[in-house]
């Protein structure tokens, strides 16, 4: 099929799972919009989120895509049941494959979900595990001031490990062998995380899964891209484009990016 994918997030973190995506389906036409001006939806209300991400959305609908990524756990967990309800495409979400990378993961059953206040809030990830193995024990934790490390570009130096340390320490007197990055932004504060949680710890991102989960949807479909369309991925932000182009071209290791700007009121 010809249409493009269509990936959206709050802003540049998202573009952890496009990079899955292009990794595992390198031959798919990807549209993404990252959302960088009203970046951070962590703190916002659920309302507030469910109409931006249907913004995004309705934005990529017009430009025909084949199927919607949510490569941002807040608007998943706040959006995906309506969208996916609404959309004349399948939609899907990072919780549900992360939920299931921890639970293929964990030996214990005992998994900490690092998440945004919006996601610790809707108690999405202890739905889906719940769902997949209503034994599991979830402990989540919200993390609110990993995303500023990230967005100020802070998340390498001893000031971030520091932040991950004191953050993590309620996590000292729990009992637990995996850790899910609930977070898009949370891989960047791996290497930092993995130290605090001690290294007998699975830390897992929902990245690879969900690129998993869509190669396998457009299979089963019968829906990839034919090879001889392949065209290059187009990036749209709702803030700055140099700095946009400059992350993208860092983080997916591309030339010349095509970074666009797009508004939304
Ligand atoms: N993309 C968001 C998420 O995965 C993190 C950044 C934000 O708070 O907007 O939850």
């Amino acid at each position: 099929m010809k249409a493009p994918i269509g990936v959206i997030d709050s802003g540049v973190g998202g573009l952890t799972v496009a990079k899955e995506i292009m990794r595992h389906l390198p031959n798919e036409e990807i549209i993404y919009i990252g959302d960088t001006a009203r970046c951070p939806y962590g703190p916002r209300s659920s309302e507030e989120v469910r109409k931006f991400t249907w913004q995004l959305a309705t934005a990529l609908a017009k430009m025909n895509i084949k199927m919607l990524v949510i490569a941002c756990n807040t608007a998943t967990a706040v959006a995906l049941n309506s969208l996916s309800k609404k959309m004349p495409f399948p939609v899907i979400g990072v919780i549900f494959p992360g939920a299931r990378a921890a639970i293929k993961a964990t030996k214990k059953n005992e998994i900490v979900v690092l998440g945004t206040s919006g996601t610790i809030k809707s108690g999405a990830y202890e739905e889906a595990i719940a769902a997949l193995n209503t034994s599991s024990k979830v402990i989540p934790l919200a993390c609110p001031t990993f995303v500023p490390l990230v967005e100020s570009n802070e998340y390498e130096g001893e000031f971030a490990r520091n932040m991950v340390m004191e953050t993590l320490l309620p996590l000292k007197k729990e009992q637990f062998d995996t850790v899910i990055l609930g977070c898009t932004h949370y891989p960047l504060l791996q290497k930092h995380i993995e130290e605090a949680v001690g290294p007998h710890v699975k830390v897992l991102s929902s990245a690879e899964e969900t690129a998993q989960d869509v190669n396998e949807y457009l299979d089963y479909h019968h829906m990839h891209h034919p090879i001889e369309e392949k065209k290059t991925p187009v990036f749209y932000t709702t803030g700055s484009v140099p700095i946009f182009k400059t992350i993208v071209e860092k983080w997916l290791e591309l030339q010349n990016a095509d970074v666009r700007t797009i508004s939304f009121k």
